[in-house]
């Protein structure tokens, strides 16, 4: 196994391909597919060349390299992080045995399941997205939406490598209705819910790269612990791309923060909207809703799938390796949410209830989550703070707007308190945005394209990308 990519190749790889005649013929087959979906459904904004990094190697130094390149000419690869020869199951009933190379017929239907899944939610993004070129605040900004945009095209050939080379084929059908599904489609939606909400502005663009980005990198990050060794692999590196995907998103958020609380303190009010600026309250609406929908992704409280997988060495825990238990996890117990009886009235309320750790596990990735989408707000909060703001953001309750799990069928606002659904009704308003705001941000939402230029809703970024300034020509457009 080398770790450098064969450019030489139609499909740059380090998976030696070409060793494998069959299985290169089926994805130089399958390339042509995906190439008409990236011209049909992805970006829609015509482009010269934009400045990407693009993955050529999957060692510790120089793994990308940069360049000005013709999208549809993007080399999409299938990168594998290096193997480790010793590496042990670390988890589940098969805990210390040697990895698997092969998947063990017992868990075949599982393990396709998990990739497609996985899978499905890599070009619905794409998809999504494919309109926010035309309203760009900055090339800057332009370029990493691109990047983004490529880098889930290569999520996308990362998961179909894994359906042909390892499922046969039903792995080979599974991979063209990857290409067929489609975004918001009536008869064919994506599988999974946030993968079928529009983005139709920037500011939802930086929310689904802060919230729901991140639930990929959970995702996969529990795949990455995997006892099945190509998938841990290609998980291990996709975390790297993934990196920079949450920098734009967190990244983003902090400069339309920063951007209001100039205003704000210029004409010294809250009230923003007529100066150009997106008020605070419609940020936090924006955080309300793309949180709400990423907690969603998650799945049941409980689950005994996850709880199946993991005993199977299928899916671990974030950073298993770290937990100091028994990684079995057969007599251990975890609170989960859950609706309790209220002892007096009878009516269902929001609590807490004991399940054994295994059924829990969806609800142990949950909170990892949480506690990490607090960061981001910790740093918007740090910025309101030093620029002098009283105001705060946060996050909302877990009970508050959910379509999945304990919570689906009651109403609660975002500090948690339990509302009927008629009094939801008529104040969602107030916490999720209504059509007012969210035709007040696409007002704003007026393309700057100009070398150098800015929007005025949003700050310039402190650094540009791969050392180049902020007034770099990051992307021409034709
Ligand atoms: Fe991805
Ligand atoms: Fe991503």
């Amino acid at each position: 196994m080398s770790t450098t990519a064969d450019y030489t190749e139609k499909i740059p790889n380090n998976v030696n391909l070409h060793e494998d005649r069959r299985l290169q013929r089926a994805l130089e087959s399958w390339q042509p597919n995906f190439l008409h979906w990236w011209q049909t459904m992805g970006p829609t904004l015509p482009t010269q060349d934009v400045y990407l990094r693009t993955a050529i190697n999957v060692g510790r130094d120089g793994w990308a390299q940069f360049g000005h390149v013709a999208m549809p000419e993007y080399r999409w690869g299938i990168f594998l992080a290096e193997r480790d020869p010793g590496r042990k199951v670390g988890f589940g009933e098969h805990k210390g045995e040697p990895v698997w190379d092969k998947v063990p017929g017992e868990y075949r239907a599982e393990l396709q399941r998990l990739i497609v899944i996985q899978g499905d939610t890599e070009p619905a993004s794409v998809e999504q997205q494919r309109n926010l070129g035309a309203t760009a605040p900055s090339l800057y900004d332009l370029r990493n939406l691109f990047q983004v945009n490529v880098e889930e095209g290569r999520h996308l050939w990362a998961m179909v490598y894994l359906l042909h080379a390892y499922f046969g084929r039903e792995g080979r059908e599974e991979a063209e209705e990857l290409l067929h599904r489609n975004s918001g489609s009536l008869d064919s939606p994506r599988i999974l819910g946030a993968f079928n909400e529009e983005t139709p502005d920037w500011l939802s663009f930086y929310m689904f790269t802060y919230f729901t980005d991140r639930d990929g990198k959970y995702q996969l990050g529990t795949l990455k612990e995997s006892a099945f060794d190509p998938l841990s692999r290609t998980c291990e590196f996709m975390l790297k791309e993934e990196a920079h995907h949450m920098m734009v998103g967190t990244t983003g958020v902090d400069r339309i923060v920063q951007r209001t609380v100039e205003v704000m303190r210029e004409h010294d009010t809250d009230d923003v909207a007529g100066l150009g600026a997106i008020p605070l309250p419609v940020i936090q609406k924006y955080i309300n809703f793309h949180y709400s929908v990423s907690l969603d992704l998650f799945g049941g409280d409980t689950s005994t799938n996850v709880a199946n997988y993991y005993t199977a060495g299928l899916k671990g825990r974030w950073l298993e390796d770290r937990r100091k238990d028994d990684h079995k996890l057969a007599s251990d117990s975890i609170m989960v949410d859950a609706l309790l009886e209220e002892a007096r009235t009878g009516e269902p309320s929001i609590g807490q209830t004991e399940v054994s750790a295994l059924v829990g596990l969806n609800t142990d990735l949950r909170r990892e989550y949480i506690a990490d989408c607090q960061g981001g707000v910790k740093r918007w909060n740090r910025i309101l703070e030093e620029g002098g703001v009283r105001q705060r953001l946060k996050l909302p309750h877990v009970a508050f707007n959910r379509k999945v799990g304990a919570f689906a069928g009651i109403e609660a606002t975002p500090d948690g308190e339990q509302v009927p659904a008629s009094e939801w009704q008529h104040r969602q308003g107030q916490w999720l945005p209504t059509d007012v705001d969210k035709t007040y941000v696409r007002s704003l939402m007026q393309p700057v394209h100009q070398r150098g230029k800015i929007a005025a809703w949003i700050a310039p970024p402190r650094n540009g990308i791969n050392g180049q300034p902020f007034d770099y020509d990051y992307v021409h457009l034709s």
